[in-house]
């Protein structure tokens, strides 16, 4: 495994090996097991890898949720080590991908920005948009990894990748979840003891959903997820919303034929906790 810090060395270095195809698996670091089913994915369809590590702050517009993300570097790149020689990590300073000031491109997603984390994270998906852009068109990956754990990220690259005519496949990960159910998340590890145990909840009442399927209008599952919450008073639901899987508009009538899915985000104990079921 090597590790580079300028994507011009990286890319000078790859050139140089001759690769018939290259996997790109983006990230922000403290890597879970969740990263690592990407990076396995990547290594078995990929001559090459290159495991982005970079904390992009255009796409935070909290300064102290950006300052509060985990940097581990070092666990990152031991957790990496045994994969060997076909990975090769990009873990730049902000310099290296900002070279002048650290601000957002503009680009125009409709309402699959606007709607769930687009809504509540303002300018989020236009700094993710930025920081993919300039990964797939700085390395130029035959393939790059997406967990469906952000679904809604998953949708704006998809997007993202036809408007900018970039020459990629994107590869939709499934969630990887801990044993009681939770989504493996680097935020977890900010949860307390207590709320770590109360947090399996999240995909409990995600599962309760669809079991009411079949027998309960949009709108009764809808307050039935707001008054499990509210009956929770460590939780904050920010909110959840079953939505047709590609537009990502709420649906007002459960259609059997439809693809949709339900999304919860919620607070507890400070930290944010996103999630996502097939409906
Ligand atoms: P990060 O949160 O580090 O996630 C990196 C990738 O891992 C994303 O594609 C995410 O969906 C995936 N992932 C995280 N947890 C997962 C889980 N439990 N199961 C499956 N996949 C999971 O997402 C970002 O970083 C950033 O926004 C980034 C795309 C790197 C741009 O900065």
């Amino acid at each position: 495994m090597r590790v580079f810090k300028e994507q011009l060395t990286l890319n000078s270095f790859i050139k140089k090996q001759s690769r018939d195809s290259i996997g790109l698996v983006p990230t922000m670091g403290a890597l879970h097991f969740g990263h690592l089913t990407l990076v396995d994915k990547a290594v078995s369809e990929n001559d090459c890898v290159i495991v982005s590590i970079f904390v992009n702050p255009t796409q935070f517009d909290d300064a102290s949720d950006l300052n509060s993300y985990p940097k581990t570097l070092e666990e990152d790149l031991q957790k990496l080590a045994p994969y060997g020689n076909q990975i090769l990590v990009y873990a730049p300073e902000v310099k290296d991908v900002y070279p002048d000031e650290a601000c957002s491109n503009r680009y125009t997603f409709g309402l699959l920005e606007t709607t769930m984390e687009g809504a509540e994270r303002e300018g989020h998906f236009q700094g993710v948009a930025t920081i993919v852009h300039k990964l797939l068109s700085g390395f130029k990956p035959t393939r790059a990894y997406f967990g469906e754990k952000d679904y809604q990220q998953l949708c704006i690259i998809q997007q993202l990748v036809l408007q900018e005519k970039l020459p990629v496949n994107i590869v939709k990960c499934p969630i990887i979840r801990e044993k009681d159910g939770l989504a493996m998340s680097s935020r977890n590890t900010r949860l307390s003891e207590k709320d770590r145990a109360q947090a399996a909840l999240i995909y409990a009442t995600l599962n309760k959903t669809i079991a009411l399927k079949n027998n309960s209008s949009i709108e009764d599952i809808n307050h039935i997820v707001q008054s499990t919450f509210d009956q929770n008073p460590d939780f904050r639901l920010d909110y959840f919303c079953i939505a047709d899987a590609q537009s990502l508009q709420p649906i007002t009538t459960i259609n059997h034929r439809q693809a949709a899915r339900a999304f919860i985000a919620v607070k507890l104990g400070g930290v944010r906790l996103i999630d996502n079921v097939n409906f």
